[in-house]
């Protein structure tokens, strides 16, 4: 090659290069940096964005010269020169991709490996997906006034479907699935976490930005997978305290009465994925998977659809009662048969909780709604 094309080619590739790395120092597209990790896990995708930026060049850059400059002469019907192999830029255009993607892993075991490792006192968070909902268990200290039974009823309210996390805390959330695979990903955070059934996996990081942000989930899970998400709140440590106290006292009420159907509300806001399907407008839930609950009580009172009959219910407590524990008993028309089917499963949903329920939606009349 001539020295002038090689000072062409040094200084098309320096260009190249400095914008690559301007672009992957100023590039900013993304939320608000709200954990201690967000910066590091920014600051290796624009590594990246950098070297994709110069290789976007190089290849742009050369269809956009060949076309000016190698374009076909009027009349020239000829075909080009073959040209077979070439053993220097065989081994050039190999070997530089292969030590970009080898340093690119490393780098990115690296980040991974600092960001998973167990800190000290770290707050420890269960988070459990399931169609279409999050919920979150915090930790538990037993009540000395409360026997081992209603200690354990106790632990099991300890439950929330939000996530409130200590500003400036080093958090692991325990992840797992009731029924398919769902994904825990809260982009301010720049976590991201299968939940798979049967298995926990974990993640850690440090919030550090106080402010509500939003888990999502982000692996198709069916009919509702685009309303699964949920409300986070990074906060000073009094107001986290103060969020764990109140579940602690309602834990405990829980656990001396267990049956209330202000606490079947509760839970069905709070513990079970009960919006993720249905409405109900006096607990605020809003999915339209499967039928509404507004007058559920009347409409079985009232036999609507013969769905006692049908169901073999003597009333509409054991009716509401059936269809949570066995829910493809009798179908309301116009609906699959999509409810869980794990409630009859006490690990899953303790009697307390699911009579609970039952004497709540009994409290949902309405003449208006009667079908
Ligand atoms: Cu859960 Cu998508």
């Amino acid at each position: 090659m001539k020295p002038f094309r090689i000072a062409i080619v040094i200084i098309v590739g320096a260009v190249f290069i400095a914008i690559g790395v301007f672009v992957a120092r100023t590039a900013n597209w993304f939320p608000t940096q709200a954990s201690a990790e967000s910066g590091q896990v920014d600051a290796l995708f624009n590594v990246m964005l950098g070297i994709a930026t110069v290789i976007f060049l190089i290849i742009e850059g050369g269809i956009i010269f060949s076309i000016l400059f190698f374009r076909r002469k009027r009349g020239d019907d000829t075909d080009a020169a073959p040209i077979h192999g070439n053993n220097t830029l065989e081994i050039v255009w190999t070997s530089i991709p292969a030590v970009i993607v080898i340093g690119l892993g490393i780098m990115s075991y690296q980040l991974f490996a600092d960001m998973q490792a167990p800190r000290q006192n770290e707050t420890v968070i269960n988070v459990i997906g399931q169609q279409f909902t999050w919920t979150f268990t915090y930790p538990y200290e037993p009540f000395p006034d409360l026997t081992p039974a209603q200690n354990t009823v106790a632990e099991g309210n300890m439950v929330s479907n939000e996530l409130h996390l200590p500003k400036d805390h080093p958090v692991l959330v325990k992840i797992t699935a009731r029924d398919v695979m769902h994904a825990f990903f809260v982009p301010e955070f720049r976590i991201k976490q299968d939940a798979i059934p049967g298995k926990t996996t974990e993640a850690r990081f440090t919030p550090s930005v106080i402010g509500r942000y939003n888990v999502v989930c982000t692996e198709l899970c069916g009919q509702g997978h685009a309303n699964m998400h949920g409300a986070v709140y990074v906060e000073d440590v009094a107001d986290y305290d103060k969020f764990v106290a109140a579940l602690r006292d309602n834990a405990k009420s829980a656990a001396l009465d267990p049956r209330r159907a202000d606490r079947g509300k509760q839970l069905m806001t709070q513990k079970y994925p009960c919006g993720g399907c249905h409405v109900l407008a006096d607990a605020g839930l809003a999915g339209t998977v499967g039928p509404k609950l507004d007058g559920v009580a009347t409409r079985a009172a009232n036999n609507v659809d013969d769905r006692l009959t049908k169901s073999n219910a003597k009333d509409a407590a054991e009716y509401i009662r059936l269809s949570i524990l066995k829910p493809s008993l009798y179908l309301v028309p116009g609906f699959n048969d999509l409810m869980p089917k794990n409630f009859s499963d006490p690990t899953v949903m303790p009697d307390d909780d699911r009579e609970a329920i039952v004497n709540y939606l009994l409290t949902q009349t309405d003449a208006s709604a009667a079908k």
